[in-house]
């Protein structure tokens, strides 16, 4: 690869000894394109920086060693990342002791995902076979909102539709799926339909247009994923119209009271269109109680939308599957394949149980992509169901995976991550010093590390400095949540990595530096 191709002043890119740039436009343009061919395009320069990164990501695959994250503040890595860039007149050659670098400072910095020390989130430790398809993804470069950019794509997103509808039941050829980048924009996506199924006319007349007196709203429980409220926001709601539903327990909707709620909504002049349940909810993995809700949303005529970015998974699992009881009867429901499916993000799925409605989310007219007369190919594509009009073909990772590996190797995983959860919830009833919040449901867990020689002093914010403490010690990564207004430590379970030892560890570790925070109290009280 030639080292020190330049950038004359006109821009043009030059090898290193080609003759000065030539007057005939003609020749230059050549020059241009063949240089491009030897540099930044070249096959086996490519084919050398792949293999220079895929043994780099493979030692990072072997490393079971126990990590969290370490954290570099950004004005060091702002540094550090400045300092691997070329100067301008590298112009297309490759260094390849700077994508070295460029590599080890992107895997050294992240959140060690693959380690049995990462319990913090719900992306995941992915398939490696999945990022290969991704390479794939990248180089062929389909995006899959039209047929006719992504023809495999679009047939995968079929076939992994019916694939999964398996587990769901709906009737085939009725229903549909789109994907979306993130579950996110599917919680929006499904708010659109559910409110053009409601208010046909805003999506031309606004939401002037929405039933008169009555002002559109939505319902949902206290623990939804905030991109429900987002959306609501973003549909011109207006958080005022948002009604919330009371919880149990356990954290889920509470159904007996949801028709009282309704009745007094309406009482209110609100028209709530939609009833957004969760399965399972973010900050403890609960599921509502589908079923249960699904016959009150058809009584009301209310659309029943699942966020079930997190739990969805758990339909590929036999003897989990019960926990979604009632998916069948919801009007639609998203599902997050980066989350629980082990696939890197995005690649998120929404499901329409009624494949007409999922035309009701957008409706426009765009001559220079869409016909006007649908034809063969148009049937298979979702340009005019999803929001995105350049999407990644995310299908992919995940439909490579099922086809070569099939259904078990996911049902085994996610078996084993929420038996874990249940494993750990018994061993803090063991431990006197810890508090669990609730029983888990799927694969998160919620706990306070409450020792006695804190009960004896307030300590502001205490669980979340110990979470602080815990991820600057770098080798465990937990989250922490608000319940009922008071901070908890939550971790995740997303790793076959992690065992039961490993979640004593992270006890002994939250002890340090729950010890080193009260000590600290101690310095300044
Ligand atoms: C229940 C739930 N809904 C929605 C989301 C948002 O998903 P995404 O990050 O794919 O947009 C999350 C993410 O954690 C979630 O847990």
């Amino acid at each position: 690869v030639p080292r020190d191709t330049v950038v004359s002043l006109d821009g043009v890119l030059q090898p290193p000894d080609a003759a000065p740039a030539s007057r005939h436009p003609e020749r230059r343009e050549a020059d241009v394109r063949r240089t491009l061919d030897a540099t930044v395009f070249d096959p086996a320069a490519f084919r050398r920086a792949a293999t220079r990164v895929v043994s780099r990501l493979e030692a990072y695959l072997r490393d079971c060693s126990t990590r969290g994250v370490a954290l570099t503040s950004p004005a060091a890595l702002l540094e550090a990342a400045r300092n691997l860039m070329s100067t301008e007149d590298a112009a297309g050659s490759l260094d390849e002791r700077r994508l070295d670098a460029i590599i080890d400072l992107y895997i050294r910095t992240g959140i060690q995902v693959h380690s049995p020390g990462f319990m913090g989130r719900q992306f995941s430790g992915v398939m490696p076979l999945a990022a290969v398809v991704d390479l794939i993804s990248s180089t062929v470069n389909q995006p899959s909102s039209f047929y006719e950019a992504a023809q495999l794509p679009n047939v995968a997103e079929r076939i992994m539709a019916e694939e999964l509808n398996r587990f769901v039941g709906w009737e085939p050829g009725r229903f549909a799926m789109v994907t979306t980048s993130g579950a996110s924009l599917a919680n929006l996506t499904a708010m659109l339909a559910a409110r053009h199924s409601q208010f046909p006319d805003v999506w031309t007349r606004g939401l002037a247009a929405a039933g008169g007196d009555a002002r559109p709203a939505i319902a949902i429980g206290d623990d939804a994923h905030y991109s429900v409220c987002r959306a609501a926001g973003i549909l011109g709601i207006g958080e005022e119209q948002i009604v919330r539903l009371p919880m149990n327990r356990r954290r889920q909707i509470r159904v007996d009271c949801v028709r009282p709620v309704l009745r007094a909504a309406a009482e209110r002049g609100l028209r709530v269109f939609c009833l957004v349940a969760s399965a399972g909810t973010t900050s403890v993995g609960a599921f509502d109680p589908l079923e249960e809700l699904a016959a009150v949303a058809a009584e009301e005529d209310v659309w029943l939308h699942v966020d079930a970015a997190h739990g969805a998974s758990l339909l590929v699992s036999d003897s989990l599957r019960h926990r979604l009881r009632g998916i069948d009867r919801a009007d639609s429901f998203s599902w997050d394949a980066h989350k629980m499916m082990f696939v890197p993000a995005m690649c998120t799925l929404l499901f329409y149980r009624c494949k007409e409605k999922s035309y009701g989310a957008f409706r426009q007219d765009a001559s220079y992509v869409f016909d006007k007369e649908p034809d063969a190919y148009t049937e298979f594509e979702s340009a005019t169901q999803s929001f995105e009009c350049t999407k990644r073909p995310m299908i992919m990772s995940l439909w490579v995976l099922w086809a070569l590996y099939g259904r078990s190797v996911f049902a085994r995983k996610i078996e084993y991550l929420c038996r874990l959860a249940g494993d750990a919830r018994r061993i803090l009833d063991g431990e006197r010093d810890f508090e669990a919040v609730h029983e888990p449901e799927a694969n998160i867990l919620c706990f306070r590390y409450l020792p006695s020689n804190l009960a004896r002093r307030v300590v502001p914010d205490f669980q979340v400095r110990v979470r602080n403490g815990v991820r600057r010690a770098g080798r465990f990564f937990i989250s922490k949540v608000d319940i009922d207004g008071e901070a908890a430590l939550r971790v995740v379970f997303m790793n076959h990595r992690t065992d039961t030892g490993h979640f004593r560890m992270l006890l002994d570790e939250i002890r340090r530096a729950g010890q080193a925070v009260l000590a600290e109290e101690d310095v300044h009280a």
